[in-house]
């Protein structure tokens, strides 16, 4: 293989908007770790996410927010070596992208370090301008919409995002304002299912969706909620693969069957 060349089924931004034509559902789980990305990647899961949720699950923090640049790049480089199919997306910590020099910088340092492929931050309109420094120099922007977990202080909590008119509509425009500035992907979470069909249909880039119901183009869970190994109430919009499988190899394929089919999320897991 030239160095040009890559794997014909290796998942890329583009195979991503191709998959949303042809209605096929994107499977995302996140990883942190080269064990768990390796299963993933041979189970054929589409994306890998380093989320910065390794705060909670990882590091058993309270909150995303501590977590540090130094620690994305370590686990994502950790998760790399495991991934030769799976499409690499990082998570860009609090704070790290509040001008557009600091997101280059430090976005440009998940692509060189630790091997990221697209980069995820938290924002809407507000993030316009780092959206469009960072996709023009090169690197693929996935934008989170709804809740921001980085913004629990602002928010008063983990809250559905969406539910009255007013932000609803400012959620739609935002979505519009962000692909316009040149986002790959858009990631909505815990928005009611009306309002993410909706923008799904709306922008013309893929949608992936975590509590943001069936209507959007792919499903994103946290590895330790479907390994039912999450401590205290799983999230609602959650599943247990782990329960009826017998090995965690199963539960994995059980949940991209599930996505594939369309069969996850059901209304138990909606809003
Ligand atoms: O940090 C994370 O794992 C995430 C997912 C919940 C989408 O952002």
């Amino acid at each position: 293989m030239s160095s040009h060349q890559q794997s014909a089924n290796k998942i890329t931004v583009r195979k991503l908007l191709q998959m949303k034509t042809a209605e096929e559902k994107i499977v995302c789980l996140t990883a942190y770790d080269v064990s768990f990305a390796t299963l993933l990647d041979d189970a054929g899961v589409d994306v890998v996410l380093v989320g910065d949720s390794l705060g909670m699950v990882i590091q058993g923090l309270e909150n995303t927010l501590p977590v540090t640049m130094d620690d994305m790049v370590y686990h994502s480089r950790c998760v790399a070596r495991g991934l030769k199919r799976s499409l690499l997306m990082v998570d860009m910590p609090f704070m790290s992208h509040i001008t557009p020099q600091v997101a280059l910088q430090n976005a440009g340092r998940l692509m060189k370090e630790s091997g990221a492929q697209i980069v995820k931050l938290e924002g809407g309109s507000e993030q316009r301008e780092v959206v469009m420094a960072l996709t023009s120099n090169g690197i693929p922007v996935c934008a989170h919409l709804g809740l921001q977990p980085q913004r629990v202080h602002k928010l008063g909590g983990y809250r559905v995002q969406g539910r009255e008119a007013d932000v609803a509509e400012r959620m739609l425009t935002e979505a519009g304002i962000l692909e316009q500035a040149g986002a790959d992907v858009l990631l909505l979470e815990c928005v009611p299912a009306e309002l993410a069909t909706k923008i799904t249909k709306a922008v013309s880039i893929p949608v992936i969706g975590i509590g943001a119901g069936a209507g959007v183009d792919g499903q994103i869970l946290v590895l330790q909620d479907i390994l039912g190994i999450t401590p205290g109430r799983a999230p609602k919009f959650s599943k247990d693969f782990m329960a009826g499988a017998d090995s965690i190899q199963a539960a994995i394929q059980h949940y991209i069957a599930a996505v594939k089919a369309k069969s996850f999320p059901q209304q138990e897991h909606i809003f």
